[in-house]
């Protein structure tokens, strides 16, 4: 492999910690499709000529065809991908081979595949943020009118409607989809032609390289563009917060179905039973992209502390940026189906959350509301008095609600009949009108928008 300056093979052990093909592999794809660009840009150039660049372009699909028919033999003793290519290159075409490598370095070719590879899978979680987003949207707009008490410190704070629940969620994956964008903006530079990290005294055309692999430009400082993984870092850092997001939705799905709670159920698709007790139905696809959340979050930083002391350009410790990266961004892409397969499945118990929602005096808030509001009492003063009438109920048993007239008479004269009505939950939602607020009108309306815009930007990808 390394020609003439070495005469023995490496030591076993050697082999075992320097082969990166087990998993590099997966980039085969992208990096056979930055040899053609390289190649087409080396016969443009002149650096080859036009018909050696034919022979490497067929030979290199010949190899896409190998390699798509499982008849491709990896090898570990040729290291890493790259090697594995065009060492099948040489074997098919012969020493003409030999001259794809002009002008470039694998330094410079892991930069570009492993760029072109996160720019696809950034693809792919964008649509299953979109899809989940959808999802969450439709879910919303079917349930916009179902109350359920909203927590803060998980106690019931004040009533809020389970679409605008879910709806929280489209926001975060909103701003998910624009991290993940923001990532693709600045990966997509082309370190294709800085070579080993100096650049090349051939007359290549990096521009040229740039466009035919959909890059915006060529990365302008070839050291930076070797030993740069921020675009992995970035990329990691946005799958960890969306990861976080998913895993919030997660535990309120296991607390939601759990029969403490009972808001809502999974279908059998959805739920597993227990070996031992037959009344269980685990909520374990939740659990299991609550759990994914750390792996996703370690594989940030893990490649944070492989890349942190390392002086430039490359060391052979940026081969360890795949592993994490490959399987934090598999776990995601898990993680965003299996939570659209459960967010479609789920049945919320209207009732049961209801119920839930008047109990723990939600509407205390709604009727300090009304003490400002109909008896002009300054909040703070309306916020005193209410406190001593959810006393009286406590003391009662009772909720706010079935206090009696007298009852509230007792603590401020003033009171009329005219407060039941503010203390009901489902007219407590109803008033919440806002902007942002948990209102069901609300809640239409932004469901509707958000359905209208994803099926637009779905039927426009
Ligand atoms: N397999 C290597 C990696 O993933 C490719 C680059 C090797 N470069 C080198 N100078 N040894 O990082």
């Amino acid at each position: 492999m390394w020609g003439g300056r070495f005469s023995a093979s490496p030591a076993e052990i050697m082999e075992e910690i320097n082969a990166s093909i087990g998993f590099d592999k997966r980039l085969w794809r992208h990096d056979i499709l930055a040899s053609k660009a390289h190649v087409a840009m080396l016969a443009a150039t002149g650096i080859v000529k036009p018909d050696e660049a034919e022979q490497i372009a067929r030979g290199l699909d010949q190899i896409i065809a190998e390699i798509e028919g499982g008849k491709f033999a990896f090898s570990r003793k040729l290291e890493d991908i790259h090697l594995n290519v065009e060492s099948r290159l040489a074997e098919l075409i012969g020493p003409v081979a030999g001259k794809l490598h002009t002008a470039r370095s694998r330094n410079d070719q892991v930069a570009t595949d492993f760029r072109l590879y996160v720019r696809d899978e950034i693809e792919a979680i964008q649509a299953g943020l979109m899809g989940l987003q959808l999802a969450l949207a439709k879910k919303a707009l079917e349930c916009a009118g179902a109350v359920m008490p909203g927590f803060t410190h998980l106690q019931t704070a004040q009533p809020i409607t389970f679409g605008h629940h879910l709806l929280a969620y489209v926001e975060m994956l909103r701003r998910d989809r624009g991290r993940f964008g923001c990532a693709t903006r600045r990966l997509n530079e082309s370190p294709l032609g800085a070579a080993a990290l100096a650049g090349t005294s051939f007359p290549i055309d990096r521009d040229m390289t740039a466009e035919a692999l959909g890059f915006s430009r060529p990365a302008a400082n070839s050291l930076d563009a070797v030993s740069d993984r921020d675009f992995a870092l970035e990329t990691l850092a946005a799958a960890a917060i969306a990861a976080m997001h998913l895993s919030r939705l997660a535990e309120e799905i296991v607390l939601w179905t759990s029969p403490q709670f009972g808001f809502a159920r999974l279908s059998d698709a959805y739920s597993t039973g227990s070996s031992i007790m037959p009344q269980k139905r685990n909520p374990d696809a939740a659990e299991l992209v609550r759990a994914k959340t750390g792996r996703i979050a370690g594989a940030f930083q893990a490649l944070l502390m492989v890349m942190k002391g390392l002086p430039l350009a490359y060391a052979k410790d940026m081969q360890e940026d795949k592993e994490p990266l490959f399987d934090a961004l598999d776990a995601l892409k898990l993680g965003l189906a299996a939570m659209t397969g459960m967010v479609e499945d789920l049945t919320p118990d209207a009732r049961a959350m209801k119920r839930a929602a008047a109990r723990g005096h939600s509407t205390a808030t709604d009727l300090a509301d009304w003490l400002v509001r109909a008896l002009g009492l300054p909040f703070r003063e309306a916020h005193n008095v209410t406190g001593r009438i959810v006393a009286l109920a406590d003391e009662k048993g009772c909720d706010l609600k079935k206090l009696s007239l007298d009852d509230l008479k007792s603590v401020e004269k003033r009171i009329t009949d005219d407060v039941y009505a503010v203390v009901d939950v489902a007219s407590s939602v109803k008033s919440r009108t806002s902007y942002g607020g948990t209102a069901p009108a609300n809640v239409r309306r932004e469901a509707r928008r958000w359905i209208k815009r994803l099926e637009k930007e779905a039927g426009s990808r």
